[in-house]
């Protein structure tokens, strides 16, 4: 199966898109479209989290709250568990946003789900332009440490 760290973790080659050739507007819709079926009634806070896979494939999710809040799942969490159900593969275009289609940065939790099936240079769309993975998560642990 499919349980060891996407090929070409270091970001090089094939499957990166460069940020003009993303579809910006698209994926962010997509971020839209998922956020409408969050399940937020805790936080009142819904999220829409799309993003492109290297096989030009569109992953989403939204997150879903719990009557024991902290077991929340974000909607990183989502789209996530979506790209290892529908295939696997690489993320290499990322969006988030809230309920008014303001873009998000995803949590502290999440850089790290998005760094280990992106990488460094993974492009996620930020309030401030688009930017890679590597300036999202800076010093990232990732998964070549376990084998140091
Ligand atoms: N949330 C996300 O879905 N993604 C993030 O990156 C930040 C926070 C959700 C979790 C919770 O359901 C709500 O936003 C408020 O924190």
């Amino acid at each position: 199966m499919t349980n060891s760290p996407p090929e070409g973790f270091d970001g090089a080659g094939a499957g990166s898109d460069s940020v003009d050739s993303v579809d910006w507007e698209s994926l962010r819709k997509h971020a839209r479209d998922i956020m409408s079926r969050a399940y937020a009634p805790y936080s009142k806070f819904p999220v829409g989290a799309a993003a492109l896979v290297d096989d030009g494939r569109v992953v989403v999710g939204c997150n879903v709250e719990n009557a024991a809040y902290g077991v929340a799942l974000c909607a990183e969490c989502g789209l996530i568990s979506a790209l290892h159900a529908s295939g696997g593969g690489k993320l290499t275009a990322f969006t988030c946003v809230d309920l008014r289609g303001n873009l998000l940065m995803p949590c502290g939790r999440c850089r790290q789900l998005l760094w280990e099936n992106g990488g460094p240079d993974l492009l996620v769309d930020t309030a401030r332009g688009v930017v890679p993975m590597s300036e999202v998560l800076p010093d990232a642990f990732g998964p070549e440490d376990l084998n140091r």
